[in-house]
C-alpha cells in the first residue's frame, strides 16, 4: 500500500488510522533516512492506540513503553552498534508480548525482526516538495 503526505499532520494522522487496526503483537517496522518522519509518524500511532502521555524519541533508551488501548512498545534502534543489545534489553518479552510493538530503523535489526511484522518506509522526493513524503507499507505474506 502506498500513501503521500504533504505535511506533519497528515504523517501523524496516517500513523494514527494504521494504529486504530492494530492488534496485540503486532510489529510495525519504520525505515527511512534521518529526518523522514518515522518520529512523527510513532507518535501518531501512539495516540491511535490511545496512548495519552507524551511520546518521545527513544534514541538512547531503545525502548519506551506507553499505557493505550493495548501497551505500545516504542524501539529506536538508531545507535545500536550491535544487535547483541537487543537481547540486554529483553526484546523478545516486547516482540512477542501483549502489546505492539514499533520500531524505528527496523533494517538495522533486521535478522530480530519477526516474519510477521509490517514493514514501512518513509521516503522524501524533493521535487514535490520539502514536506512531501511517500510512505510504502508492505504487509507480511501469509
Ligand atoms: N509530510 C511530513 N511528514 C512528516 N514529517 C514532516 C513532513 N513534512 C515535514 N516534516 C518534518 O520532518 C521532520 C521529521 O522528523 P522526525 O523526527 O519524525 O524524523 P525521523 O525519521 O524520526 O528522524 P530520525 O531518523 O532522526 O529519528 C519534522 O521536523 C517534521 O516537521
Ligand atoms: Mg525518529
Amino acid at each position: 500500500m502506498e500513501f503521500e503526505t504533504w505535511s506533519e499532520q497528515e504523517t501523524f494522522a496516517l500513523g494514527k488510522s494504521i494504529a486504530e487496526k492494530a492488534k496485540a503483537g503486532d510489529i510495525y517496522c519504520l525505515d527511512g533516512d534521518l529526518g523522514t518522519g518515522k518520529t512523527v509518524f510513532s507518535k501518531g500511532f501512539a495516540a491511535g492506540l490511545g496512548v495519552t502521555e507524551h511520546v518521545t524519541s527513544p534514541t538512547f533508551t531503545i525502548v519506551n513503553e506507553y499505557e493505550g488501548r493495548l501497551p505500545l512498545y516504542h524501539f529506536d534502534v538508531y545507535r545500536i552498534a550491535d544487535p547483541e543489545e537487543m537481547y540486554e534489553i529483553g526484546y523478545e518479552e516486547y516482540f512477542y508480548g501483549e502489546g505492539v510493538s514499533l520500531v524505528e530503523w527496523a533494517e538495522l535489526i533486521r535478522e530480530l525482526i519477526p516474519a510477521h511484522a509490517v514493514w514501512i518506509t518513509v521516503e522524501k522526493d524533493l521535487q514535490k516538495g520539502l514536506d512531501y513524503r511517500r510512505i510504502v507499507l508492505k504487509e507480511a505474506e501469509t
